[in-house]
């Protein structure tokens, strides 16, 4: 996720698109750029930090123009550098593009374009684009960028300028936003409403497949075969600060409904047509996987009840001892840990100060630490030894949702990735694993699309003092984060056990009317967790099963059944906890509480 910007008009283009980064800065903020047309020329100013620094640097530097397009970055391919960040040309500077989203086939594309003498200057993925454009100009850039992405597969909006044409901007959408807004005698385009509002409130949405054309009377739209698209312009009603959201009441709503996106973009890439994992910034040596005698997970909070996933993942999968351990204990212990052992780091910002310490102390210990993060450029990124990045883009709310579904994912294509190279994986669960890996998304967006039956469940427990979650093995996990989510933003005490242990004292608490969440994902433990929850009923808790849709029996059971379409249990989770952020959302609306930052916590633990 980053913000893009476009603008052609008679005002100060620098301006225009610095003001407009600022309020596209919550889609990514670790380097930022402009690029502004002049006498015949691209002037490109960019730099590594926030915004501030831009414009910092366009104090010193100043470009002026009044056509020019803007990046505010959040990395997925190479570091937040000063090279690295957008704008990207080619070799002679007269092609300039920025880019949202990954392509997906960029490193064939790169060493083909190297092959043919295209020099490079960056690590990312984008800069193919500005070579590619170079090489299929004929003297117009629209026919030139159409025919430069059908050789690019993945999921990007793009926007490129040309020195010989300074008067246009052209932009293509394959599944990342953008959105055109008509001023007087000036257009602008940019990812997201909010950068728009300022300057008009009229504006169309390209959709997937269509080409925009900007020139300050106006904007062409095409689709990609070339033929002309008319679509009715929308005027917007909300303010700036609703349009930051998306429309959505808050970040952590907008969050939670961007998790299809996340899950689709964090596999995108990785998972081949034949099912084979590729792993970006994975090295492992030769024979490290196979000589591989453990796996030790260490995270915090949220990230830390992705790491419970991963043990069961990870066991089930690669036949391998797995422990998982809070950060903040691991590195007061004093671990038996050593080269054969694989140390997995989670940690959303990748600053998380006991995540630091803890993979510092394992790799001190001569353990290879493998970093999941979704920050590239983050502490944690630079001192693992491999990355592997969820590509959830920059999350807000303080309760994490995105994150949390992309570190999932992130742990079952690395169980993958690892099984196949130590061989061993039975492959009929692989494919069946990666068959239903890919329709996650789509699931998950089934679960949204229902997410008003949620809110009346929500009126109900907003008055409860207590609650409990319980769940075997994986359901057990789910239980601990589902129950996280629903004290940090409700307040509203709850706990979190395995369903067998509900009766070694907890149950005491179990009164008329209790509320109970019971996770019934697991079909090995299914009866045995049924067994809990009818201690549950026994003593007039109310029930709240999360079940499959297709699950016939626990209706019998539980007073209300928050349904998740099928899948492979080890992949249950991913679908589980949806219901459950939304219930925690919903909860903590009806009892009216600040839910994006919630008292007493902050985003990210930098210190001790
Ligand atoms: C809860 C939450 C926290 C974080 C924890 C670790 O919603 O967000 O529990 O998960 O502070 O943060 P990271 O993942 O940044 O290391």
């Amino acid at each position: 996720m980053c913000g893009i910007m476009g603008y052609v008009g008679e005002r100060d283009a620098a301006e225009v698109l610095l003001d407009g980064l600022r309020r596209l800065e919550y889609r990514g903020y670790d380097s930022a750029g402009i690029a502004v047309a002049c006498d015949g020329r691209i002037e490109v100013r960019k730099t590594a930090g926030k915004l501030s620094r831009l414009a910092e640097l366009l104090r010193k530097e100043p470009v002026r123009g009044t056509v020019g397009i803007g990046h505010t970055r959040w990395a997925t391919h190479g570091q937040p550098t000063d090279t690295n960040a957008h704008p990207h040309a080619d070799e002679s500077g007269r092609f300039v593009v920025i880019h949202n989203g990954i392509i997906e086939n960029f490193l064939p594309l790169r060493e083909e374009l190297e092959r043919r003498g295209h020099v490079f200057r960056s690590d990312t993925d984008t800069e193919v684009l500005a070579h590619l454009i170079e090489e299929e100009y004929r003297g117009e850039l629209a026919e030139a960028t159409r025919r430069a992405i059908q050789r690019a597969r993945g999921a990007y909006a793009l926007v490129a300028m040309c020195a010989d044409e300074p008067g246009r901007v052209v932009a293509v959408r394959m599944i990342s936003p953008l959105v055109i807004g008509f001023g007087e005698g000036e257009m602008l385009l940019a990812s997201d409403i909010p950068a728009l509002l300022p300057y008009t409130r009229e504006v169309l949405v390209v959709e997937d497949g269509e080409m925009a054309v900007l020139t300050k009377e106006g904007a062409h739209l095409y689709r990609l075969d070339g033929t002309p698209v008319e679509r009715a312009r929308m005027y917007v009603t909300w303010n700036a600060e609703q349009a930051e959201r998306g429309g959505f009441p808050h970040f952590m709503l907008k969050e939670i409904f961007e998790q299809p996106r996340a899950l689709t973009e964090t596999m995108m890439g990785r998972v081949g047509p034949d099912g084979r994992i590729a792993l970006e910034d994975v090295h492992f040596p030769d024979g490290f996987p196979e000589e591989l005698e453990k796996i030790w997970i260490t995270a915090c909070g949220t990230a830390y009840h992705a790491g419970l996933v991963g043990r069961v993942l990870f066991e089930r999968l690669l036949r391998l001892p797995v422990e998982v351990d809070y950060a903040h204990e691991l590195r007061y212990r004093d671990p038996v840990i050593g080269p054969h052992t694989l140390t997995v780091a989670i940690s959303q910002s990748g600053e998380t100060a006991d995540t630091l310490a803890a993979a510092r102390l394992c790799r001190a210990r001569r353990s290879r630490v493998l970093a999941i993060t979704n920050v590239v450029g983050s502490t944690l990124s630079r001192e693992a030894d491999d990355i592997l990045y969820t590509r959830a883009g920059p999350e807000i709310a303080v309760a994490s949702t995105k994150a949390y579904l992309a570190m999932l994912v992130a742990q079952v294509l690395l169980a993958l990735y690892l099984g196949e190279r130590r061989g061993g994986l039975d492959p009929k669960v692989r494919t069946e694993l990666v068959h239903e890996l890919q329709r996650l998304p789509a699931r998950v967006q089934e679960i949204l699309d229902a997410h008003e039956e949620i809110v009346g469940l929500a009126r109900r427990l907003c008055e409860a003092e207590h609650m409990y979650f319980i769940g075997r093995g994986l359901d057990y996990a789910v239980a601990m984060e589902g129950s996280l989510k629903l004290k940090e933003i409700s307040y509203l005490h709850s706990e979190a056990m395995p369903a067998g242990e509900l009766k070694h004292g907890t149950l005491a608490l179990v009164t008329h009317g209790t509320p109970v969440v019971v996770v019934l994902t697991q079909h090995d433990v299914y009866e045995k967790t049924v067994s809990g929850l009818q201690e549950v009923k026994a003593r007039g808790g109310y029930v709240i099963a999360v079940a499959y849709a297709d699950d016939e029996h626990i209706a019998k059971h539980a007073d209300t059944v928050l349904r998740i379409p099928r899948t492979h249990d080890l992949l249950s989770p991913v679908l589980a906890i949806v219901p459950l952020q939304l219930l925690a959302y919903y909860v903590a609306r009806e009892r009216g509480h600040d839910i994006d930052q919630p008292r007493n916590l902050a985003k990210s633990v930098t210190v001790e």
